[in-house]
Formats: structure tokens, sequence, C-alpha cells
């Protein structure tokens, strides 16, 4: 279904005078005290421009980490503001109190930008109160969604604030829901690689998936259920018994939509993740009692390549083998440059969303071979899963209306 989207609606309009109230995903990964990365930032600077272009005057909005709907320094969106202000090229206002800022918003003239303090300081945000949503809502007149990133989750800065203002997609949740349409939408082969630990959090996404696409190649921790549930010793390997049989109506549901679903035939084992050295390659079906699953095998390896090969479209979630430990990195990382360099070859277009992925392709110098990574985590996907989001649904251009 279309939805309301601020490139098209301005496109040749002014928003001089207008103030847009932006709701951004700033939720950016620090490590000790430091931004670790700025992907999410550089991200809405299009979308800045675009309405500083056009004259508007711009009320950023965020949350920034979980902090439980309690005023809490280490949570404060303050931390960030130099760094926000260098990337946007333009001086940032700060406002201390989401819910005390009617003042410093007023104020604002065209082009100028200011920065409200974490959402999340109030419980009211996660609870998707209508009434803080509507107080929000009065700063500005107009409200733009960029936060990809949370558009997964139902709270007042994304869902209910949309009911008190004329309401659009900003030009990065454009290009993600573009991505991911892509996908949901292609008639061209698609491989999907579905990795992680387990098979427990992402049964609906493998489910979904089934149905879409051509090769489902299934790997890391979630893909020993699989073998067990096919009656192989997994040894040491993570596993979950208890979705054994989701692992088979998964199979079952695969050669019924016609999916080639893969699990690599060999993978490297070993008796002690800590001890690399004693690592060796079996085949499924010759795992032994003391060994646990480390990272998919040659053979493995080759399989992907040929599905990938035969395909339009490659979609990665989730890491394949121990990845954050070396050597079992290699299975990821070959991954990455089979993907990468038949991306640059003009011959695949790759997407990749999920944090885990995303490190393991940028740790390999990868990031720009891509033809798109997500912002998104659990948004990426929600969206892959349930065809929708409840960030996204709200901005639905409703026909009977
Ligand atoms: C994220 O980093 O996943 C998004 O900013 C959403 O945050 P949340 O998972 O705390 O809702
Ligand atoms: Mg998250």
């Amino acid at each position: 279904m279309p939805y309301k989207k601020l490139s098209q609606e301005f496109a040749n309009q002014s928003l001089a005078g207008k103030k847009v109230i932006l709701r951004a995903d700033l939720n950016l990964p620090m490590q000790s005290g430091f931004i670790s990365d700025k992907t999410r930032l550089i991200n809405i600077v299009p979308t800045i421009k675009f309405l500083q272009q056009r004259g508007a005057a711009i009320i950023l909005i965020s949350h920034f980490g979980r902090p439980d709907g309690e005023f809490n320094q280490k949570y404060s969106l303050k931390q960030i503001l130099s760094c926000v202000q260098q990337e946007l090229e333009t001086p940032v206002f700060f406002a201390g109190d989401v819910l005390k800022a009617s003042k410093e918003c007023s104020e604002l003239k065209d082009g100028e930008v200011i920065l409200l303090e974490n959402l999340r300081f109030y419980k009211e945000e996660e609870q998707n109160d209508s009434y803080f949503a509507s107080k929000i809502a009065t700063y500005g007149d107009i409200y733009v969604n960029d936060a990809f990133g949370c558009s997964h989750r139902k709270h007042a800065s994304i869902h209910a604030i949309t009911k008190f203002l004329p309401s659009f997609a900003g030009l990065l949740l454009q290009k993600e829901i573009d991505n991911v349409e892509k996908i949901l939408s292609s008639k061209e082969a698609i491989t999907c690689l579905v990795g992680g630990s387990k098979i427990s959090t992402k049964i609906d996404l493998l489910k979904n998936l089934v149905k879409k696409t051509q090769n489902l190649i299934i790997g890391g921790g979630m893909a020993n259920t699989f073998y067990y549930a096919s009656g192989s010793e997994v040894g040491k390997s993570l596993c979950e018994p208890d979705y054994k049989d989701i692992a088979l109506s998964i199979i079952a549901d695969a050669k019924k939509y016609n999916c080639n679903l893969i699990l690599a035939e060999d993978v490297f084992v070993t008796k002690d993740v800590a001890n690399p050295g004693g690592c060796r390659i079996a085949k499924i079906g010759e795992i032994k009692q003391d060994e646990m699953i480390v990272d998919i095998g040659f053979e493995a390896l080759k399989a992907i390549e040929l599905a990938i090969n035969a395909s339009k479209i490659v979609v990665w979630n989730g890491p394949f083998g121990v990845f954050e430990k070396r050597p079992f990195n290699i299975g990821s990382e070959t991954i990455a440059r089979i993907i990468a360099q038949k991306t640059n070859g003009g011959k695949i277009y790759s997407i990749i969303g999920g944090g885990d992925v995303v490190s393991a392709v940028a740790a390999s110098c990868l990031s720009d071979s891509f033809s798109y990574i997500s912002t998104g985590g659990g948004s990426f996907l929600e969206y892959l899963e349930k065809n929708s989001l409840p960030g996204v649904d709200v901005l639905k251009i409703n026909d009977d209306a």
C-alpha cells in the first residue's frame, strides 16, 4: 500500500515558517563513552538538508538506550550533540526536557535545528501514550519519521504522534522501505542467507522467506537445530531440541513452496573453542559427541557460491559460525567476499541488515561493496517477517479516507 513520502509531497514546496518534527534513530552504538558507529546519523543528513533547503526549522527527536522511563544522564542525548553538529554541519540547539521544550522550539528560525533530550526518559514513550505524543506534536507543524531502526516499535514518537500531525516518511525511511519491498515483491531469483545463534528468534522470518525465495541458506547456531531435527549428532553444539518440530515444518514448507533450503554438508568442529588449532572438518553425520560446530566447511561455501551465482538478489542477516572468534570468522568473511565480488561485477543486488553481519562486513572492509546496508536490525527482520512495520503502517495512504 502506498505511504506518504516527504520527498514527493514537498518536492517543489517551500517549508519556510514551518517546524518539522523529525524522528530519527540516534541510538548510536557507544564503546567506552565514545560513539563507535555514526552510520545512523550520517544516513539522516539528506533528510535534514532537504528540509533546510526548503526553509524548515527542524526539531530532532530520538531515544537513546533503554533508560526505562527515568531521567538518567548515562542515557543523555547531550553526549552525542557535538557529533550531530559536526555531521549536520550546522549548529544544533539542545532542550534538556522533552516536555518543557515548547519555548525553545517556538523560537527556532527557518533552517535551525534543535535536538530534544532522550524520549525514553518518559515511560509514556514506550507506552505509545497519546497525551505524551500530542504534547510533542504541539511543537511542530509536520511530522517526519526517518527512524527505520525503531519503526518496529509501537511507541509514541513513532506511532501515536501521527494522529496529531500531517505525517510523512523521510528520505532514509523511504530508501529502507524500497529495499525491503524489493526483496518481498521480487519476481527475480533471490537467495537469502539467515544465520545467528537461535532458530527460536527467527521462526517467523524463516516461515515467510521459504514462501518468497528460491534459495534459503541457513547457517550459524540455528542450523544445528535443523541437523538435530533431521537425526544427525550435533555433539556439544548450540542446539534447541524443543524446536525440532518447527525445524521440520520449515523443511516441509520449503518443499511445498519450491524453495531450495540449503544447509552446510560439511562444517568445522572442535572439542575446545578456545583452542582453534584443534579443529577439524567433518561431514554432517560424522560429528562426535564431544565436538561442537564452529564454522561452515569448504563444500558448504561452494554450495553457497553456486546459489549466489544463480541469483539476482542476495539478502543476508545473521552471521555464520562463531564469527567473533578467529579463525571461525572465515566462513562469514568468505561469504562476504563472494557477495561483494558479485555485487561489484554488477551481477547481483545485495542487501544486508542486522548489527552482527554489518559489523562482520565492516571488519572485512567490504561495506562499500554491498548494494544496500540497512540501518535496521530488529526492524529489518520484522519487516521481512510480517511484510510491514507499525511505524510504516501509520504512514500508509488509506484509499477509503
Ligand atoms: C536499535 O538500536 O535496535 C533501535 O534503536 C531500537 O532500539 P530498541 O531495540 O531499544 O527499541
Ligand atoms: Mg534493538
